[in-house]
């Protein structure tokens, strides 16, 4: 019987002892609740909400006390301060276990992963696409300092991603601005590099 605070996930019912520290996000993982994330637990996509429960589940055999989550912290503050967030909701990628808890996952927040059942084959594959997503929070314009969208899509992808050198066409910079405003300064780029390209394309956004 392990000591470490034990994580009750709903509506799925998966359980599991995890380490003190540990994000919600990799106890979800490791469990394998549905549990979104676009921006790789950077803080950014919302997509790792979790609503905590507190109090006494006969149901679960847990009671979860105040504390048993890490204190909010600065990154679900800045994201509740610019786009907002439900109270009582935290971010997954930020919330660590300090102590037994059961853990809402919202509707918005579950992947919904189509599985295609087919039988079980033992090949390993390897995957390495040449087209990738990527979730990119992008500076809003400010007039003190002029740049185009397309600088600040770059610096973004740059800061967020490590991505260097992009490059699209005009079919993209025609609907830059117009996607950037409605997302709120946050978009999702697609990407293409081939093994032998040295500048990334932007395909679409
Ligand atoms: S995984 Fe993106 S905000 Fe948590």
């Amino acid at each position: 019987m392990s000591n470490d605070p034990l994580v009750v996930f709903t509506p799925s019912g998966k359980r599991g002892h995890f380490p003190a520290g540990t994000p919600i996000l990799t106890a979800a993982r490791q469990l394998g609740v549905d549990l979104d994330s676009v921006c790789g637990g950077r803080g950014i996509c919302s997509k790792c909400q979790i609503t905590p429960s507190y109090g006494e589940f006969s149901k679960h055999g847990v009671t979860a006390k105040d504390g048993a989550l890490s204190e909010w912290n600065s990154v679900e503050q800045r994201y509740k301060d610019k786009r907002g967030l439900i109270d009582g909701r935290r971010l997954g990628c930020q919330a660590t276990v300090q102590g037994d808890i059961v853990i809402d996952v919202p509707p918005e927040s579950q992947v919904h992963r189509q599985v295609v059942r087919k039988a079980a084959s033992a090949r390993a594959m390897v995957m390495d696409p040449a087209v990738r997503s990527y979730y990119v929070e992008v500076a809003e314009p400010d007039m003190h300092t002029p740049t185009g969208d397309l600088e600040r899509l770059g610096i973004a992808l740059k800061e967020q991603w490590g991505i260097e050198d992009i490059t699209t066409g005009m079919s993209v910079l025609r609907k830059l601005q117009p996607v950037l405003r409605k997302g709120k300064w946050t978009c999702t780029v697609v990407l293409h590099k081939g093994h032998q390209d040295t500048v990334h394309r932007i395909l679409d956004i």
